[in-house]
């Protein structure tokens, strides 16, 4: 980690102090410059560059290597944000390959922490990347990198058992030494009951205001994600008066999340 970057103690005591944290993806130098200039504390180099990025339909084209490509580019800009990487689908699929893929998004990506989709069967992964001392980003609700067995992308966890399920899972997860958590696409009470209980800080994607922090896809922010956009994100971008651009829309998204005004209740499910 640079020196001057964000910390992971530091974004747990935003948690402890009640400071709401702002996290985007980034996928490249250019867009890392103006999300620093805006002031976000965690920047996230998601598999979404699968879709975003690659025009894949699903992240799960994306290599390990097309992960370190890009985390090198943003980390080449990246200046006091947090930077955490994805791993990409099938790249933790036992302990072994799991520690191989985080050391090297680690040390050729340039990377401060890696983030797995999952618990139960992840697990062993997670702990094994641990123990070599790589700090770990869980990711619980909607996983992308499960769109096939989901059949489709859809709230998680409106039933009482899978409600119940994913609060058991945050535990195990939080038990097993993970320091963050992502919370995509589920109900908003389940998105506060799981950031109460829990004491890593959780960052919701369409998991409700009362989550530690949020996330959103950066192209989703800038209106340049074609089609329909998710219901949990919003285009900042559209919304700012003439002569104003992307830091400006990225720095509306940062006081948002800080003041509480974003997520809006109409960004999240029940
Ligand atoms: O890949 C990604 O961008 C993500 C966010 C949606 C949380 O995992």
């Amino acid at each position: 980690m640079k020196p001057a970057c964000l910390s992971i103690e530091a974004v747990a005591e935003m948690k402890k102090a009640g400071e709401k944290i702002t996290v985007l993806t980034a996928y490249d130098a250019s867009m890392t410059q103006h999300l620093e200039a805006a002031g976000v504390e965690v920047i996230l180099v998601g598999d979404s560059l699968g879709m975003v990025v690659q025009g894949h339909d699903s992240t799960l084209p994306v290599s390990v290597d097309d992960m370190i490509y890009h985390c090198r580019m943003v980390a080449r800009a990246r200046t006091h944000a947090l930077l955490i990487v994805d791993m990409p689908y099938h790249s933790y699929t036992c302990a072994d390959d799991a520690r191989t893929n985080a050391q090297r998004l680690m040390q050729e990506g340039s990377a401060d922490m890696v983030k797995l989709e999952g618990a139960g069967a992840v697990v062993e992964a997670i702990k094994a990347i641990i123990a070599e001392g790589i700090p770990v980003c869980g990711h619980l609700g909607l996983l992308p990198q499960s769109i096939e067995e989901l059949g489709g992308y859809k709230v998680q966890g409106r039933e009482q058992a899978a409600a119940e399920k994913m609060l058991a899972d945050a535990l195990e997860l939080q038990l097993a030494g993970v320091s963050m958590l992502v919370l995509e696409c589920i109900p908003s009470t389940l998105g506060k009951r799981i950031s109460e209980a829990v004491s890593i800080p959780t960052i919701g994607i369409g998991a409700g205001a009362d989550c530690d922090g949020q996330v959103l896809v950066l192209y989703d922010l800038l209106g340049l994600t074609p089609g329909k956009r998710p219901k949990f994100s919003k285009d900042f971008l559209s919304e700012m008066e003439k002569g104003k651009g992307i830091t400006e829309a990225v720095s509306a998204y940062v006081e948002a999340v800080k003041k509480g005004t974003f997520p809006a209740p109409e960004h999240g499910f029940k």
